[in-house]
């Protein structure tokens, strides 16, 4: 402070000495009630702190002013109130510019001749292009007292305002405040880091002189995945993350409510958020804990005349789950210090606002040709211009995200955000329609008629183009700051690759492009993460992984892995031959490329787990995803595992650009299998058996059971077909199983036409013609081959069933089916031997019937060369038996 207070003084003498000659000499100081008024500014953007002091009726103070640059037309600016509406309507107060970044200065600001301080119930730093509210002070607000400075809170002080501030490291401040009357401090935590991270702070415990953390009783403080500020009170028993021993105890860096398994109403948890918020990429958090009130188990009493050890970390928290109902700070890679803090030794060494290298905090929406874009409007809660009005524009449930599209790319919109509300894409910053306010606009998209409501949402296609500026902005016809900004691309991910899929839950969308040899993959999360990763497989286990990660310097990787059970310990690192992979993160999106072999580059299969790793373009391709917020390379553990994943895999067909959940198919599938069953298992074998062993019937009943049969069977057969070939979207020949079914389709379908043209039957007494044999035996080997392929085909779709969903059920199915075709081979062998009693004993008996006495059919005619069409037909019959248990 001391070296400062010359060059204010300095300052506001030359000043003094301008403003004596100009404007003040006549300045009076009636308005007695704002004399010497002074409040503290509430931050709303661009880190803004600051103290305004009223010196007279047209001139005031600002002293301790930090505020990071805003565009060239920032002004001091008066309104009647702080709602949007009056904001808006405000007017500039002053000449004076705030055209630069501000750091810890003070200087004396005029007003206009013609502005009074009645006229302005609100003082504010606005932006005027952006119409933005920097910061502001309800002007005469409470007691025109001196502050309250000492941390009260209330009053006319602000919540981001404290007596001190000391820099921890680059990017990280703590600023408190204390009273020791009333036994509480109050810190504030700021760190310009990455929402997903969290900030400690805390005590160390006055008798280590090494090893700080242990013992240390800190605060954890973060941001929850809603974007709500949390602050709670840990405790550091040990040197690892918050785990549960063999005793069930809980050690680590965990909640004093861990420790204490039953809490009388925060007797240990008494820490307290004051405020929270999250600007310009820096997160900001109040809380307020006792000085010497503390339960003395796993809080430190804090001595505020005295030197103590504090210390501090950020990194990467991971969320509750129901393992662990709290936050889990992760391991802090380098970013965590110790040192001594004296909190009545008055402080200040942080000059100026904390500067985020991307400010940018918004959520982001990025366009695909496939999907539309939904609109819809809510309540405003954390949009990123204010003022605004209450209710803003969503886009996919996300609020006045940064949507980016892509030249050349269409965009859906479904716009469906009520009546009020006329969608359109603007040069106009703040939309509203422009024109109304006497300015200019180009308008790329929309307008009045572009509204709908849920019930009925109206469906609109935009194709930015070549001419379409890199920022537009999306926004409501009728209402001022609605929307936010549109960043028009060249060339994203979804002109690089030809072919694109959303994976289970939309919530990752992987891309690719196959080339001779080898395929390109990107894939991207839709929201904030810090890793991301894609496996080949049904389900994590025994899948190959890809992850994209950020690792502690900030560097995207991408890694591969064989996963090969549940726990980190089944994470094996691969060497994929990867070429072109690549990470980045953007807005905490993260987005990973690379192209691999179709056939990884083995001596020989199995050599290592990568080499079985191969993608056939032809069979669909199971792809899972998971998110988590941190990978790393060496150390995995349990941490490292994800935090949400895909519910189902999702099959993706390479060569033809579609995907599939898995699921969906299920019940088609049944249909289809119990149609091919009812066809090959019962009826058309049924009806083989009925030709076969019931033509000693009288009557040609035999002849009709068997051409009902087949037919029935036949049509069944071909329904089942038509379900699975509309169900599948197409006809692929790539899997056994399809195979074996056209081919039992086709000696299927050819029995009714070769039945067409058989040769005439012999009346009575003729001698059957050779050509009636020989389609005897055609008709016969065809039909019998037929049911075998069909019952071949059976047993391969219960094995591809049991691929896609590894179901017990499937395996029961499959039993049941064997056991089926088993029964009925055994009665086949029953019936066949049966048979061969009753024509011995008619060769026996010596009757002529063997060239046939008309009701006898084709088949038996076969009887004149016996001997071979026995051996045949059991040879056929011996092979469907053993066929059925290889067959599995
Ligand atoms: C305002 O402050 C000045 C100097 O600090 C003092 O001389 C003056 O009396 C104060 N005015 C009022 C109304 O408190
Ligand atoms: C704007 O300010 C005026 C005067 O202070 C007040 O009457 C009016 O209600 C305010 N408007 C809104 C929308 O709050
Ligand atoms: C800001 O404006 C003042 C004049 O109002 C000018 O002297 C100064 O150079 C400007 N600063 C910047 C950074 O443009
Ligand atoms: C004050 O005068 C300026 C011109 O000198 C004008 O632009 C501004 O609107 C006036 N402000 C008010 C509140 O009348
Ligand atoms: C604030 O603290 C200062 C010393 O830092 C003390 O002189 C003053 O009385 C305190 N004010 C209040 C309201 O506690
Ligand atoms: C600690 O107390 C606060 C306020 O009473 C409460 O919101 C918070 O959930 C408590 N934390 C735990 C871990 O019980
Ligand atoms: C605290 O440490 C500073 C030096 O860092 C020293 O000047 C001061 O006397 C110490 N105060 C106490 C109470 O030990
Ligand atoms: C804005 O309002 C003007 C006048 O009412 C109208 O002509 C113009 O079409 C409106 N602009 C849009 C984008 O609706
Ligand atoms: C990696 O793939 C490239 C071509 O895709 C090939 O030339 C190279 O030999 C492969 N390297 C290994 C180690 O398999």
């Amino acid at each position: 402070m001391a070296p400062k207070e010359p060059i204010f003084l300095s300052g506001f003498f030359v000043l003094f000495c301008f403003l004596i000659p100009f404007s003040n000499s006549d300045c009076p100081k009636t308005n007695t009630s704002l004399l010497n008024y002074t409040s503290q500014f509430l931050m709303v953007q661009h880190q803004l702190r600051g103290v305004l002091t009223i010196l007279d009726d047209c001139s005031f103070k600002v002293s301790k002013f930090d505020m990071l640059q805003g565009s060239d037309n920032v002004n001091w600016w008066g309104a009647s109130g702080e709602t949007f509406e009056n904001l808006t309507r405000g007017f500039v107060i002053s000449d004076h510019k705030l055209n630069q970044t501000y750091k810890s200065d003070s200087f004396i600001v005029n007003l206009m001749k013609n502005v009074t301080w009645d006229q302005i119930k609100v003082l504010a730093v606005w932006d005027f292009p952006t119409a933005s509210d920097f910061g502001h002070v309800v002007v005469g607000s409470n007691s025109s007292s001196s502050s309250n400075f000492n941390g009260t809170g209330g009053g006319n002080s602000s919540t981001t305002m404290f007596d001190n501030c000391r820099v921890l490291s680059k990017n990280y401040r703590i600023r408190w405040s204390y009273s020791e009357d009333k036994d509480f401090i109050e810190v504030g935590l700021e760190a310009a880091v990455g929402v997903q991270n969290y900030m400690a702070f805390g005590w160390a415990n006055p008798n280590a002189s090494e090893k700080f953390m242990v013992g240390a009783d800190v605060t954890v403080a973060g941001f929850k995945e809603d974007g709500m500020p949390f602050a709670e009170d840990y405790f550091i028993s040990k040197y690892s993350e918050c785990v549960v021993n063999e005793e069930g105890k809980f050690q680590g860096v965990c909640p004093d409510t861990m420790f204490e398994s039953s809490d009388p109403v925060g007797l240990v948890n008494n820490t307290r958020l004051v405020y929270g918020h999250r600007k310009d990429g820096v997160s900001f958090i109040r809380f307020r804990r006792p000085l010497k009130g503390v339960d003395g188990k796993y809080d430190l009493a804090v001595d505020p005349k005295s030197n103590m050890t504090v210390i501090w970390a950020w990194g990467l928290i991971k969320p509750p789950d129901s393992l662990r109902p709290f936050y889990l700070p992760q391991n802090h890679g380098g970013t965590f210090g110790h040192l001594v803090l004296n909190v009545s030794e008055s402080a200040d060494d942080c000059l100026g606002p904390l500067e985020a290298e991307d400010k940018e905090d918004q959520d982001l929406v990025i366009a695909d040709k496939k999907e539309p874009l939904v609109v819809s409007s809510g309540p405003a809660l954390h949009y990123p211009n204010p003022p605004n009005p209450s209710k803003v524009l969503y886009i996919n449930k996300k609020e006045a995200p940064v949507l980016r599209v892509e030249r050349g790319v269409q965009v859906k919109f479904s716009i469906q955000a009520g009546h009020d509300v006329a969608f359109y894409i603007t040069s106009d910053p703040l939309g509203g329609n422009a024109t109304m306010r006497n300015m200019s606009e180009t308008v790329y998209f929309g307008g009045p008629k572009a509204e709908g409501v849920p019930a009925s949402p109206t469906e609109l296609t935009w194709a930015p183009d070549r001419n379409t500026p890199d920022l537009v902005y999306y926004h409501s016809v009728y209402t001022q700051k609605m929307g936010w900004k549109v960043q028009v691309v060249d060339g994203g991910l979804p002109d690089m690759y030809n072919n694109s899929v959303l994976l289970d839950d939309q919530q990752v969308t992987l891309f690719w492009t196959l080339s001779k040899g080898s395929i390109s993959v990107a894939a991207r999360g839709e929201k904030k993460s810090g890793y991301l990763a894609i496996g080949f497989g049904r389900e994590m286990v025994n899948s190959y992984a890809y992850v994209g990660w950020i690792d502690d310097t900030g560097k995207g990787r991408v890694s591969t892995y064989w996963i090969d059970g549940r726990d980190a310990s089944s994470l094996h690192p691969t060497q994929e031959n990867m070429t072109y992979a690549r990470c980045k993160s953007e807005n905490g999106i993260i987005t990973f490329e690379f192209t691999r072999p179709l056939h990884p580059h083995c001596n020989k299969r199995g050599e290592r787990p990568e080499c079985d790793d191969i993608v056939d373009p032809t069979t669909p391709l199971k792809v899972i995803w998971a998110m988590g917020a941190q990978w790393s390379d060496n150390h995995l553990s349990v941490t490292n595992m994800h935090s949400v994943t895909s519910k189902r895999p999702v099959q993706v067909l390479l060569m033809r650009g579609s995907a599939e959940a898995e699921e969906d198919l299920r019940p088609v599938l049944a249909v289809h299998g119990f149609m091919m069953f009812l066809a090959w298992g019962v009826l058309l074998p049924g009806g083989i058996i009925a030709a076969r062993y019931l033509k000693h019937v009288k009557g040609d009943g035999w002849f009709q059971l068997h051409v009902y049969l087949q037919y029935s069977g036949l049509a069944i057969v071909f329904l089942g077909f038509l379900f699975a070939v509309a169900e599948l979207r197409g006809l692929f020949f790539h899997s056994l199983h399809v195979k074996f079914g056209m081919l039992a389709i086709f000696l299927g379908g050819a029995q009714p036409v070769n039945a067409y043209f058989r040769p005439k039957k012999p009346s009575a007494g003729e001698v059957v013609s050779q050509k009636r044999i020989i389609w005897g035996y055609i008709h016969v080997l065809v039909g019998r081959c037929g049911v075998l392929v069909g019952v071949a085909a059976l047993f391969t779709g219960m094995k591809h069933l049991g691929e896609r969903y590894d179901d017990e059920n499937v395996h029961g199915l499959t039993w049941a089916l064997i056991i089926w075709f088993l029964i009925g081979a055994l009665t086949v062998m029953y019936l066949e031997y049966r048979e061969k009693k009753r024509r011995r004993d008619r060769v026996s008996g010596g009757s002529s019937w063997v060239l046939g006495n008309g009701e006898e059919e084709d088949v038996d005619l076969l009887n004149s060369s016996r001997t071979v069409a026995e051996k045949d037909s059991h040879s056929s019959e011996r092979m469907e038996v053993q066929l059925e248990p290889l067959s599995r």
